[in-house]
């Protein structure tokens, strides 16, 4: 199939494990062809701005994106509209990206390198449905004048109903089991979003909703968090809760996301990791997060199913078979753990 995806290498480990990525992705579709594009403070050196014209321009016209991570020291005291972090938020929003779709699942040989108990985190298999280009994150007014600063977190019923139903949608497709994480006991916004997701409930009788306080939801998380199947929370809370939930597999490099509109642009595919400034030039990246993103692209946008599952089977053997990145414990550097997928693609084993 022949498709044209745009690739952003971003900053830190970003071009590290997306090179092993397309590796990969050579031999599982090797018609794709490829457009690279700068996004973050590769763009901000380049340029002076984080979301070039070009980039803006180009990321329409491509079939879909593949983007590792921006961001990083060097720019953290630029001014908030020159930052590699404005300019992922503005690649987002162009994409019309609302529904940020993000698994966390415990493969099994990896359950006991978890920092919880192996009885606790394994067998978990939840997926995050984080609202993506709304709440404080996009709300105005906002303003910092060193004397006083304020966000403001704005949800429009429209904008709660179309992320409600993607997640309803999902746990259609999965056990049935939804719950929406808000902060309605403080938060007005919060309650808005807690009755129309209630409201909606009526449409999908086949999922059993229930709601849980973010607060309570973090708690939960790490106590049981088997109990959990679908969870579709705010941009904010799901940020942090996505991050929490990488802890439960052994490390934030295993984990994918793919950022959905309503199919009208490119699917956007990012992994829930930033750019590592830490570990970035050594070699020490997991690549993994990158690949399972580009599965999920695969089966998301091209629905190329059968690639995906290789390349998941790929990955899922490799972890197995104990050639494990320093994040989980291993020795085996960025580039080994490409290989090593690379060759099971290759002879499947
Ligand atoms: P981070 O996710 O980059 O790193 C957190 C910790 O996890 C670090 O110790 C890092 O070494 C480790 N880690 C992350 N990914 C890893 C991988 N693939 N393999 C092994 N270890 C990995 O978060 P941070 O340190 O808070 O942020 C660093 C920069 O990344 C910031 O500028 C932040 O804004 C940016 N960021 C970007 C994205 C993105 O581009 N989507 C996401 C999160 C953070
Ligand atoms: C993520 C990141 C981003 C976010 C930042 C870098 C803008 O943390 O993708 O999880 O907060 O959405
Ligand atoms: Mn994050």
């Amino acid at each position: 199939m022949s498709k044209l995806i745009a690739l952003i290498p971003g900053d830190g480990i970003g071009p590290e494990v997306i090179k092993e990525t397309i590796k990969v992705l050579n031999v599982l579709a090797p018609d794709f062809k490829y457009i690279e594009l700068d996004l973050g403070g590769v763009a901000i050196d380049k340029y002076g701005v984080p979301f070039p014209d070009e980039t803006k321009k180009k990321v329409k016209e491509v079939d879909a994106v593949l983007m590792a991570a921006i961001g990083g020291p060097k720019y953290d005291n630029l001014p908030r509209e020159k930052r590699p972090e404005t300019g992922l938020l503005a690649l987002r929003k162009e994409l019309n990206a609302f529904a940020n779709i993000r698994p966390a699942m415990v493969f099994d040989s990896l359950a006991h390198l978890s920092t919880l108990k192996t009885e606790v985190v394994r067998g978990t298999d939840l997926v995050v449905v984080r609202e993506l280009t709304g709440g404080i994150y996009f709300g105005q007014p906002t303003a910092n004048d060193g004397q006083k600063a304020y966000n403001t977190a704005v949800y429009t019923v429209e904008e709660i109903e179309r992320i409600a139903k993607v997640a309803f949608e999902f746990a259609q497709k999965r056990s049935k089991k939804l719950c929406s994480v808000d902060k309605a006991n403080v938060l007005n916004v919060s309650q808005l979003w807690r009755d129309v997701v209630t409201k909606l409930a009526s449409n999908y009788p086949d999922v059993e909703l229930s709601h849980m306080y973010v607060d309570n939801a973090a708690m939960q998380l790490i106590k049981n968090p088997k109990q959990f199947d679908v969870i579709v929370t705010s941009n904010l809370f799901g940020d942090i809760l996505s991050d929490e939930a990488s802890m439960l597999t052994g490390s934030i490099g295993l984990l994918p996301s793919a950022s959905l509109g309503d199919g009208t642009l490119p699917g956007l595919y990012e992994p829930v990791h930033g750019s590592a400034p830490d570990i970035a030039g050594k070699g020490l990246a997991n690549p993994v997060a990158m690949m399972l993103s580009a599965a999920m692209m695969l089966r998301y946008s091209f629905s190329m199913n059968k690639e995906a599952d290789i390349l998941e089977s790929a990955i899922k053997s490799v972890l197995d078979a104990g050639i494990l990145t320093a994040d989980l414990g291993g020795k085996s550097n960025t580039l080994e753990i490409g290989e090593a997928v690379l060759n099971r693609i290759k002879v499947p084993v």
